[in-house]
């Protein structure tokens, strides 16, 4: 599986497929294009060559050198195979060699999988009250390296 750089026509394809990766959460909202024409060194997808897009990760690097995951997803068939291990490992490089010191992404607290896969990959997790429209969020945070 390669992992390479994400264009528009990668984000135009996995919103249009968003079930495979959501479910039923419908999340094309937060796939805004600034993430690709503002962010595109920052956005990953792992592709199989001529088949859809695996797996992606769009994320930022900020003002704070925190290397900002905004989404990740595995498409549903593809996951428990370290894909999105994988897609944070070449994030973290990227975002390390642009001047990252520290790792951030957050979740709704009922999304269990992201909990595990966050604790798994290092993260400290800590429950925010507050973070997002008075609601509470789990925060992830880690070393870049
Ligand atoms: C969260 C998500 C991106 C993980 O992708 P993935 O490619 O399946 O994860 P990986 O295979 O790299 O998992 C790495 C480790 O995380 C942990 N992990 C991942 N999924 C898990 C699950 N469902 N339950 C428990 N632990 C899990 C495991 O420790 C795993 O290592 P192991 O398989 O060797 O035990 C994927 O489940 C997904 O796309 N979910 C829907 C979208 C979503 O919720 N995104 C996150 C929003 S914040």
């Amino acid at each position: 599986m390669r992992i390479r750089r994400a264009t528009m026509q990668d984000l135009n394809a996995v919103v249009a497929d968003h079930a495979a990766f959501w479910g039923e959460r419908d999340v094309r909202a937060i796939h805004h294009p600034l993430l690709i024409h503002e962010f595109g060194d920052f956005a990953l997808v792992a592709q199989e060559r001529e088949e859809p897009v695996a797996g992606y990760l769009f994320g930022m690097l900020t003002p704070k050198r925190v290397g900002y995951i905004h989404i990740v997803a595995v498409r549903d068939g593809h996951r428990r195979d370290g894909l999105a291990r994988r897609l944070y490992g070449e994030f973290a490089g990227i975002a390390e060699r642009s001047g990252a010191t520290a790792l951030k992404a957050f979740t709704r607290p009922e999304n269990e999988t992201s909990i595990a896969f966050h604790s798994a990959l290092g993260f400290a997790v800590q429950e925010v009250p507050n973070y997002a429209w008075g609601e509470m969020r789990v925060v992830f945070t880690r070393p870049v390296a």
